[in-house]
């Protein structure tokens, strides 16, 4: 990784978190604060953003089109035949309900599939934020991903830090990403854009359209490669929070079960991103609280 080490494990400021934390239902509100400092992806710099493991083209387990939204996608033929429901949730609305938006970086990967499976079994929606190169390797993913009705999100071509790019190298990151996740996924856009790291300079904010989704809760799956760590810090989330996840770890695909029971005995809805938002999402609005503040 070409994390420079400098910049590895600088601080930040957790009353500046504070204030960057936006009034979205709560956010933050109860939410126990990370320890300084480890609150960032930033940090992960053991996540590995490219798997030596070559990997099959087809993964397994996954269907190559999710049943019940397969009817639905033709929508001629749903007056010829009653359709079975679409796996889509009823319409949420997230400020008058408990809501908290789980959120699964870097992939998709060889336990996406799995993942989807696990979502899919308990009905619970998710957001996913893809790398473009990621999205190339395994558009089959990403097309099953939106046929689920989960939201997908740009999480840059390769996983650069975003800051150290000049400008029309960032948009390059940014705009491929969006093109090949729209060729993957059968037309579905990228809702959000998050930054490596959560990292991109003051400065670079204004020139990026799409929105910024951060995250609340920093799960640190990527560290602790634990599932028992994961749930426990999933679980803690509050109403409004934004949870941070990878899904290129079986430890967390293996954690999502119990993290959407847990959530669900608290009374709270598993919900995309622009739900948990209520459906405002605006461009240059930056949603969660774990984007440096301080440059
Ligand atoms: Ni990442």
């Amino acid at each position: 990784m070409r994390r420079p080490l400098s910049r590895r494990f600088a601080l930040t400021s957790m009353s500046a978190l504070a204030v960057l934390a936006l009034a979205i239902g709560g956010v933050g509100a109860g939410t126990p604060a990370p320890p300084p400092g480890i609150a960032l992806e930033r940090l992960s710099v053991t996540t590995p953003l490219t798997n030596k493991t070559p990997r099959p083209t087809a993964l397994p387990g996954l269907p190559s089109v999710a049943p019940a939204a397969a009817g639905t996608a033709a929508s001629g033929t749903a007056k010829a035949a009653p359709q079975p429901a679409r796996p889509h949730q009823a319409p949420v609305n997230c400020a008058k309900v408990k809501c908290v938006a789980l959120t699964f970086d870097d992939g998709p990967g060889p336990y996406t599939a799995q993942l989807l499976k696990h979502l899919e079994a308990d009905g619970a929606k998710a957001t996913f934020f893809l790398l473009g190169q990621q999205v190339r390797q395994h558009p089959e993913l990403v097309e099953a991903q939106a046929k689920a009705g989960m939201e997908l999100g740009n999480h840059s071509w390769d996983h650069p830090q975003l800051s150290a790019l000049k400008k029309k190298s960032m948009n390059s990151q940014i705009r491929r990403t969006n093109q090949a996740i729209v060729k993957a996924s059968g037309g579905t856009r990228a809702v959000f854009l998050r930054p490596p790291y959560g990292d991109l300079l003051r400065s670079q904010r204004g020139q990026v359209t799409m929105p910024l989704a951060l995250w609340d809760v920093d799960t640190l799956d990527w560290k602790t490669r634990s599932t028992k760590a994961t749930v426990r810090a999933a679980a803690a989330a509050q109403p409004g929070d934004i949870v941070l996840m990878h899904d290129i770890h079986e430890s967390t695909v293996r954690a999502v079960p119990q993290i959407v029971k847990k959530l669900r005995a608290k009374g709270i809805h598993l919900v995309t991103l622009s739900t948990l938002m209520g459906g405002k999402v605006k461009e240059h609005i930056e949603y969660g609280a774990g984007l440096r503040p301080d440059r």
